[in-house]
């Protein structure tokens, strides 16, 4: 599998991550073995980049769901392995009853942060995102809490999500950013449009695009809504899933897609989608 590098953080990761949400969220998840299985799986194809949140989990009481499961995927691991997975979480995120509710809270981060490094079995998380700005705590001090944790050695490289142009520059003021993890799918170019993917790349962030599938329901529905990658996917004997991954890693070398997956089907399709050889005006049509 392609590497490519994560920012300005010094570390490699695979050019396809994989998002594990689909592994806790959705109501009929697998179970923990089949999850553990996906993520062993997905390690076995060459994906070397994990992407996961306290709250990817069905409501407040099992918060740390998805950190737990992978964790416990890793720790199965044998050292060599496991020392070339990076793993990305994320804080500032809560779900009372099921609900997706911000606490950017500096106290909130702090504590996810300690939570999260039992999760995950670490002792310094790879990449901390936090998971989107808070309306009502200034985007600073959360942003300040990330640079605590990590000047107390607790998180290795700071991440956003979910955030603007001028967001990205007030938090660099604070810290050092590595990543950027806003959505983008073949139905959602914003980053293209607001300016966030050219100025990731010209500040040597990674850029992480969040359901690149279109999300978990509509990734299924990918061909029906764009023809244009049912005619690709059948001309290069691959599926439409994988004519997107492979347009997103040719758009930019700072772009990491991390598509979700609840199969091992998935992640096998996924980490292939490197390998196809698309000409230039194949290129051209699918950025019209
Ligand atoms: N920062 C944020 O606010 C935010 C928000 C949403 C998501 N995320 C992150 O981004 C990741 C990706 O987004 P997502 O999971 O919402 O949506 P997605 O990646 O667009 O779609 C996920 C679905 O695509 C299917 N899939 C994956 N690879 C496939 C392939 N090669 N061929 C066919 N189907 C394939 C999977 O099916 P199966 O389940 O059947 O394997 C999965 O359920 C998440 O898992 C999460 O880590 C972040």
């Amino acid at each position: 599998m392609e590497m490519r590098k994560l920012g300005s953080s010094g570390l490699m990761v695979s050019a396809i991550g994989m998002g594990c949400m689909p592994l806790s969220v959705p109501e009929n998840r697998p179970s923990e073995d089949e999850a553990i299985a996906v993520i062993l799986k997905a390690v076995e194809v060459g994906i070397t980049f994990f992407d996961t949140a306290d709250a990817y989990c069905r409501d407040q009481s099992e918060m740390g769901h998805n950190e737990r499961l992978i964790g416990k995927a890793l720790s199965r691991l044998d050292s060599s392995t496991r020392s070339k997975i990076v793993v990305a979480t994320k804080a500032g995120l809560v779900r009372p009853e099921g609900r997706w509710e911000p606490d950017g809270s500096p106290a909130h981060i702090k504590a996810a942060c300690d939570t999260a490094l039992k999760n995950l079995g670490v002792d310094s998380i790879d990449l901390y995102q936090f998971h989107r700005p808070h309306p009502r705590v200034p985007f600073a001090d959360s942003v300040g809490a990330f640079a605590e944790l990590q000047k107390a050695g607790k998180i290795k490289h700071i991440g956003l999500s979910n955030v603007s142009v001028l967001e990205i520059e007030l938090a660099m003021s604070v810290a050092k950013i590595v990543s950027v993890q806003n959505q983008f799918a073949r139905n959602h170019r914003k980053p293209q449009q607001d300016g966030v993917l050219e100025f990731t790349r010209k500040h040597n962030m990674a850029f992480l695009p969040w359901s690149p599938l279109g999300g978990i329901k509509a990734a299924k529905g990918l061909a029906a809504a764009e023809p244009l990658l049912e005619t690709l996917a059948v001309h290069h004997r691959v599926t439409p899933q994988q004519v997107v991954l492979k347009w997103m890693l040719l758009l930019s070398p700072h772009i990491i897609p991390i598509p979700g997956a609840s199969r091992k089907e998935s992640v096998v399709s996924s980490a292939a989608a490197e390998n196809i050889l698309f000409k230039l005006e194949e290129f051209e049509a699918l950025n019209d």
